[in-house]
C-alpha cells in the first residue's frame, strides 16, 4: 500500500510558514498538511483554504512534551512525511542582560530545541526524496550585537542544518537551511515592543522568501540566501573580520556599543 505523502509546517499560522502552507500543495505532490503553531483559530482559518485536507495541531513548541500528540499521530498512520518545514521562530532585540528570562529562555526553546526535536519525531517517517526546510536567517552568519541570542539560534540551525544534510545523503533525504534577510512579517510585532534595532535598510516580500526557496527545495543545496540584499550581506560576513562587520551594524542602527 503506498502510504500518504504529508507535509508538515511549522510556524503555519503566520507569515513565511503560513506562505508556505498555501504554496507548497500547488508545488509538490501532497495528500495532507499538518500545521503546528499557538494559534488554533488561525490554523483552522488556513486550513479551510487549502486544496488538501489538513490537520491541525495547536501546540507551543516550547512547552515539554509538546510533540506528544503529533508523534501519536505519526506513529498512528505512519505517512511519508515528504516535507517538514521548521518556521516557527521569533526574536528579541536588546541588550542580552535586558532581556526577560522568559525570552533568553524562549527563543532558545523554540528556535533551536522545538526544531531540533521535530526533526527528530519526522525522520522515521522521511524516505528518500523527503525534505527538511528550516527557516535560519542572514543574522546565522555574524554575530549580532542587541540580537545576540536570536543570531546565534540562528547560527545553530543553519550548522545543524548542513551536517545533518551530508548525514542523511545515504538515505536520500536532504536539508535544506533558508537564511532570510528581513522580511515583512508579524516578527517584528513580537520582536519591536522593546527592541533598540530599528534601521531596517531593506524588507523582503515573504512571498519572495517563498519562490527562491521553493526554487533552492528542487537543486542540491543546502543553505540558500534569497535575495541580492541577503547574498551581499552573506559575501561580506565571509569577506571582512566579525569585529569590523558588528561596529558596522552598530553604526547603522546608531546604537553604541557602552
Ligand atoms: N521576518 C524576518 O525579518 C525574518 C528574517 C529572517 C528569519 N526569520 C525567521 O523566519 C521564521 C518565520 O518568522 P516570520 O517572519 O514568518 O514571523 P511570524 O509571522 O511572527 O511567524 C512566526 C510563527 O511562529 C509561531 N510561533 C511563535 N511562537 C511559537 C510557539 N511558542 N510555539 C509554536 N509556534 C510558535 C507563530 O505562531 P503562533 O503565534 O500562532 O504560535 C507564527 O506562526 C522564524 O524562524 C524567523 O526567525 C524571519
Amino acid at each position: 500500500m503506498t502510504k500518504r505523502k504529508i507535509a508538515v509546517i511549522t510556524g503555519a499560522s503566520s507569515g513565511i510558514g503560513k506562505l508556505f502552507a498555501r504554496e507548497l500543495p500547488a508545488k509538490f505532490p501532497l495528500d495532507e498538511v499538518w500545521l503546528v503553531a499557538r494559534s488554533e483559530a488561525r490554523l483552522f482559518a488556513l486550513g479551510e483554504e487549502l486544496p488538501v485536507p489538513v490537520r491541525i495541531f495547536p501546540i507551543d513548541l516550547t512547552k515539554e512534551g509538546c510533540l506528544a500528540p503529533l508523534k501519536r499521530q505519526l506513529e498512528e498512520e505512519q505517512p511519508d512525511v515528504s516535507i517538514l518545514l521548521n518556521a516557527s521562530g521569533y526574536g528579541k532585540f536588546e541588550r542580552f542582560d535586558r532581556i526577560a528570562e522568559e525570552d533568553a529562555a524562549g527563543m532558545t526553546d523554540l528556535n533551536c530545541r522545538a526544531l531540533t526535536l521535530m526533526m527528530h519525531a519526522v525522520l522515521p517517517y522521511c524516505a528518500a526524496g523527503s525534505i527538511i526546510v528550516n527557516i535560519a536567517s542572514v543574522a546565522a552568519f555574524q554575530p549580532v550585537p542587541f540580537g545576540a541570542e536570536y543570531a546565534a539560534t540562528k547560527a545553530y540551525v543553519l550548522s545543524l542544518s548542513r551536517a545533518v544534510n551530508k548525514e542523511l545523503r545515504p538515505r536520500g533525504i536532504r536539508v535544506l537551511a533558508v537564511c532570510p534577510y528581513w522580511t515583512k512579517t508579524a516578527f517584528f510585532d513580537r520582536a519591536n515592543k522593546q527592541s533598540v534595532i530599528t534601521h531596517f535598510d531593506c524588507m523582503y516580500e515573504p512571498a519572495f522568501i517563498v519562490k527562491k526557496t521553493i526554487k533552492a527545495m528542487r537543486r542540491r543545496r543546502d543553505y540558500v540566501v534569497p535575495g541580492f540584499v541577503a547574498k551581499a550581506t552573506h559575501a561580506l560576513t565571509k569577506l571582512l573580520p566579525h569585529s569590523f562587520v558588528m561596529k558596522v551594524f552598530l553604526a547603522q542602527q546608531k546604537l553604541k556599543n557602552k
